[in-house]
């Protein structure tokens, strides 16, 4: 990790300046559900990079006149102050103090706003830490410029995997990895890598539509769900489950097999699922409306030819997975069927994307 450590320097030169990033969200199809130490994964995951759904944070620094030793920012969330952020904000910047010893030269104001609608139940963490870490890697460029592309996007990842462990695969590529596979050269638990071979066709334009069956707050905070994994009975064998299930998928987004993408995603899904199912305390998080729309899609599946198929976070919305040359088919259907399951029949069409923007 002390790669991540830049060279001690007497005095920083960049008196201020401004950035914007545009980060997306992501959704794993192989998932992250347990973690140890400080944010390492207790299984590799793999997931698609989205494009709509994203969040825009500027970072606004000037250094400060007299150094002290306290982080200062400010927070603005869609253009209001919103101090209820910044503790989550204030505990990020110590986690990554020791790999940015500057943050406490310069005061911040950060405006962040998501491109989805906030209560949503989609979880804003993984683009929101992603982009605020894009942000800080932009100031350490300016300090650094001689760093590297590649080492500014990895520690980018590196960053942003403190803030929120799946944030690390929000940063660059349509599909990254995160966490040690055998299968995946150069893959780390420290950061996120676009994955490394080349992808077949099938899989390289795909389209996620997210049904908003419940947009209230999340019941299990992800904090709470990777503890349940402690001490769980199936955790061994679920952690072996996603290192099989990583090798597969690396071989089926290589040769294009739809059906085994189909099976394995969904398994995946339901297997996270199981874990809150089967932990103590308990968590139900699907919802009526959840199950009715798998059941739906699955005959969809068994009635047409259709390679469509679902994906679960850790909530009771349904990610809708399918190529690009099924969608108005498949967007028909979710119109026609499946919106009437979703609270006030939103949803949100969305596609694979390449991950952070600089605006
Ligand atoms: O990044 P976290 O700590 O919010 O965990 C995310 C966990 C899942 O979304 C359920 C799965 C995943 O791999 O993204």
């Amino acid at each position: 990790m002390t790669e991540f450590i830049p060279n001690a320097i007497d005095k920083v030169e960049i008196n201020e300046g401004n950035v914007t990033w545009r980060t997306p969200s992501n959704i794993a199809l192989v998932k992250y559900w347990g973690k140890e130490g400080v944010q390492i994964p207790k299984n590799p995951s793999i997931s698609f990079t989205l494009h709509n759904c994203a969040t825009i944070t500027t970072l606004e620094y000037q250094k400060k006149e007299t150094a002290s030793d306290a982080f200062e920012f400010e927070f603005y969330f869609e253009g209001k102050i919103k101090d209820s952020f910044k503790p989550k904000i204030e505990s990020f910047f110590k986690r990554i103090e020791e790999f940015c010893p500057y943050l406490k030269a310069y005061k911040f104001v950060i405006k962040s706003e998501n491109t989805f609608p906030h209560s949503s139940g989609i979880a804003s963490s993984a683009s929101g830490m992603g982009a605020l870490a894009m942000c800080v890697m932009h100031l350490e460029k300016e300090i650094y410029p001689e760093i590297s592309e590649d080492y500014f996007y990895k520690k980018a990842s590196f960053l942003a995997r403190l803030g929120s462990g799946s944030a690390s695969r929000s940063i660059k590529g349509k599909l990254v990895v995160w966490g040690e596979s055998d299968a995946i050269p150069e893959s780390s638990n420290l950061y996120g890598i676009p994955f490394p071979f080349e992808v077949h066709d099938n899989f390289k334009e795909y389209c996620d539509t997210i049904l908003l069956v419940d947009k209230g707050q999340k019941q299990v905070s992800s904090t709470v769900g990777h503890n349940l994994m402690i001490d769980h009975p199936y955790a061994e064998r679920r952690f072996q489950q996603a290192n099989e299930n990583l090798a597969k998928i690396s071989e089926i987004l290589q040769n294009g097999d739809l059906k085994s993408f189909i099976k394995l995603v969904e398994e995946e899904a339901l297997a996270l699922h199981a874990m809150m199912l089967t932990s103590t305390p308990t968590f139900i998080l699907m919802k009526p409306n959840t199950l009715e729309i798998i059941n739906r899609i699955w005959n969809y599946r068994n009635e047409t030819d259709s390679s469509i198929c679902f994906t679960l976070d850790a909530g009771a919305n349904v990610h809708v997975l399918y190529p690009k040359s099924e969608e108005a088919s498949v967007q028909a259907f979710i119109q026609n069927e499946l919106a009437a399951f979703c609270e006030k029949e939103q949803y949100i069409h969305d596609f694979v994307g390449n991950g952070s923007e600089k605006l």
